[in-house]
């Protein structure tokens, strides 16, 4: 969590840092600062609240001239939100400055060590221990920035994406990565630095990811030295070329990130599986499937890994797996599973999904996995994340990028990447015919245009939102495919209207939450004509028969539930095991639109961020 922006170079550093941290918000928007380097001195000014905040603060505390400096969004792990708390933080003799993205885990030892030293401590940060780590090492060694960096980040056990600069030094900015990402736009004598591309993109499109246990010094002029932090070997940077683009990151005319997130789902799936589903020949092509189809085809089971939304894709995976390929699968929470001393072997093909590649738990679990001789695959939207890295194969699921912290087109381009996975392996397997086969890419090639069909709903969907808008309660309901689209549909609502929401199988309402139905309970039932429809109008009918209120996600011109249910939303026909890919449409839509009614920032609910690299 928490964005982290640098520059160094001939332009003013203010204008690029401030617009740099809006496009990080996501990662964390609870307080935000700026520390700029202005010929002579440090000009620092930092705000408990979003960027914006410290925008109008900043503009009459401080002068914004400079070429070099440093700004932090952050998601507070240590230390509540406040401004003393916000980053960047100084050392005490004021020379240093740093902003840190991720823990310390042994902050306490080495302050109360630092104490013992004369070093006294404003903020109740972890960061504040390192800034002054540092100082104590460069003061004691009487040596350079960089190799003091380098010795106390020897000593720190934890996570970090850290800049620092010394303001005798006013031509480096020193670097440093474990753990949380940190990438360094390379311009014509000009260097930025950020927790990913979006804030240099219109730039530069060179940059060079710093990998774990690398730190670079970044100088004026001269270039960029990266090292090995542990045996101080020097490393030869790999300037990647970006294929981000503006328009990319930008709301294009949507209100919301969310929104135009939700209306990208056509595309962004269609991105998906171009190239890699031909159906005219009958053909799933995925290199990092094809490269590894032994390990798939001896696999005992899948073991899906994930977190939130990113684990319903993976309960979606379940049925496919199972159904298409007879392999058998166990879907963990990463944070469960890491902790568990999980029975794993060598005969264990791992699956973990994350839309950023940054999620803590999801790391942790797949290093465990490996540790075991399991042979893990990612499936992730960024490009180069941790996780994309840490795998031994994976595919992207080509989304783009994901800026609204409610994930939606994560979540359905995941679905796409795991059914092309689930269907190439049933074809190698023998486990579907040749017509079922044909069928399944033909119906998965019509989708984008039906999600296109789905959106249509919106007005309707938005209707209905403002019927419902001041309930305190939600259940939503699904079976089989549809049981985790019920429980995505749940979190929805949750993170962004804090409305209080369950997702449940159908069929278990009669255990327990059938109790918490009356006539001012909404009930979202996904009763789609595929897949134990008659059974699910039956939990429908029971429903009614104690006055709830049912919103029907239904298959276009179906009869039956539009008899039963007080509101029916349509979507178009496809077979069982896409369904999820269209239900979960208009439940995306009715949660943007009940957040919105209520006033809520949709794009940054409370609490929390985007890419969870905290445990
Ligand atoms: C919900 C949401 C989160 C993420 C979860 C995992 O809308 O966005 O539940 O799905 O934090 O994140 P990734 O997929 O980045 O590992």
């Amino acid at each position: 969590m928490c964005g982290i922006v640098g520059y160094i170079g001939h332009r003013e550093a203010y204008p690029i840092i401030l617009k740099g941290l809006k496009r990080l918000e996501y990662r964390g928007y609870d307080s935000a600062g700026i520390a700029l380097y202005d010929g002579t001195d440090i000009k620092l000014s930092k705000t408990k609240g979003k960027v914006s905040d410290l925008e109008t603060r900043l503009e009459n505390e401080i002068s914004t001239h400079g070429s070099l400096g440093i700004g932090h969004t952050r998601w507070a792990t240590h230390g509540v939100p406040n401004d003393i708390n916000s980053h960047p933080h100084y050392s005490n003799s004021g020379d240093l400055v740093i902003i840190h993205n991720g823990i310390i885990e042994n902050y306490e030892s080495l302050k109360k060590e630092l104490i013992k030293r004369g070093y006294n401590f404003k903020s109740d940060t972890d960061t504040e221990v390192l800034v002054n780590l540092i100082e104590d090492v460069k003061k004691n060694e009487n040596i350079k920035l960089g190799k003091a960096v380098q010795i106390a980040l020897n000593q720190v056990v934890g996570a970090y994406a850290i800049a620092v600069f010394d303001k005798n030094k006013p031509n480096e900015i020193v670097v440093a990565r474990l753990g949380s990402p940190l990438a360094i736009g390379i311009g014509e004598d000009e260097f930025f630095i950020a927790s990913d591309a979006s804030p240099f993109i219109e730039y530069t499109k060179n940059a060079i990811y710093l990998e774990d246990e690398e730190m670079a010094i970044v100088r004026r002029n001269k270039g960029v030295k990266i090292r090995k932090i542990k045996d101080d070997s020097l490393v030869d940077p790999y300037v990647q070329a970006l294929q981000l683009n503006l328009e990319q990151i930008e709301k294009g005319g949507y209100e919301h990130f969310m929104l135009k997130e939700i209306y990208e789902q056509p595309s962004a799936i269609l991105d998906t599986f171009r190239g890699r589903l031909l159906s005219n020949e009958g053909i799933i092509k995925m290199a990092g499937v094809e490269d590894n189809m032994k390990k798939f085809l001896n696999a005992h089971r899948i073991i899906v890994v994930a977190c939130g939304t990113s684990w319903h894709a993976g309960l979606v995976s379940e049925y496919i797996f199972e159904d298409l390929a007879r392999i058998p699968v166990e879907v963990e929470y990463a944070s469960e599973f890491r902790y568990r001393n999980p029975v794993i072997t060598e005969n264990d093909v791992v699956i973990a999904i994350s839309q950023s590649g940054e999620t803590a738990d999801t790391l942790a679990a797949i290093k465990l996995a490996k540790s075991k001789g399991a042979f893990v695959f990612g499936v992730c939207n960024v490009v180069g994340s941790s996780i994309a890295r840490e795998t031994h194969a994976g595919a992207y699921t080509h989304a783009g990028p994901e800026i609204g912290v409610a994930s939606t087109k994560a979540f359905t381009t995941q679905i796409t990447v795991l059914t092309l996975i689930a269907l190439r392996l049933a074809r190698a397997k023998g486990t579907i015919s040749s017509s079922d086969y044909r069928h399944h890419l033909i119906e998965l090639e019509l989708i984008p245009e039906k999600v296109k069909k789905a959106l249509e709903s919106d007005a309707y969907v938005k209707s209905i939102a403002a019927i419902y808008k001041d309930v305190h309660n939600f259940l939503y309901l699904g079976r089989g495919y549809n049981f985790p689209v019920a429980l995505e549909g749940a979190l929805k609502l949750k993170e962004i209207s804090y409305i209080h929401a369950e997702g449940y199988p159908a069929a278990e309402m009669k255990h327990g939450p059938i109790a918490l139905i009356d006539e001012n309970m909404p009930i979202v039932v996904i009763a789609t004509k595929k897949g134990h429809y008659e059974k699910v109008v039956s939990n429908i009918q029971e429903i009614k028969s104690r006055k709830g209120k049912i919103i029907g996600i239904v298959t276009e011109g179906d009869k039956q539930v539009k008899g039963l249910a007080d509101h029916v939303i349509e979507v178009p026909e496809t077979i069982e095991s896409l369904t999820p890919l269209l239900t979960t449409i208009p439940l995306q839509l009715l949660s943007y639109h009940i957040a919105l009614m209520l006033g809520k920032n949709v794009d940054q609910p409370r609490n929390l961020a985007k890419a969870v690299t905290v445990e």
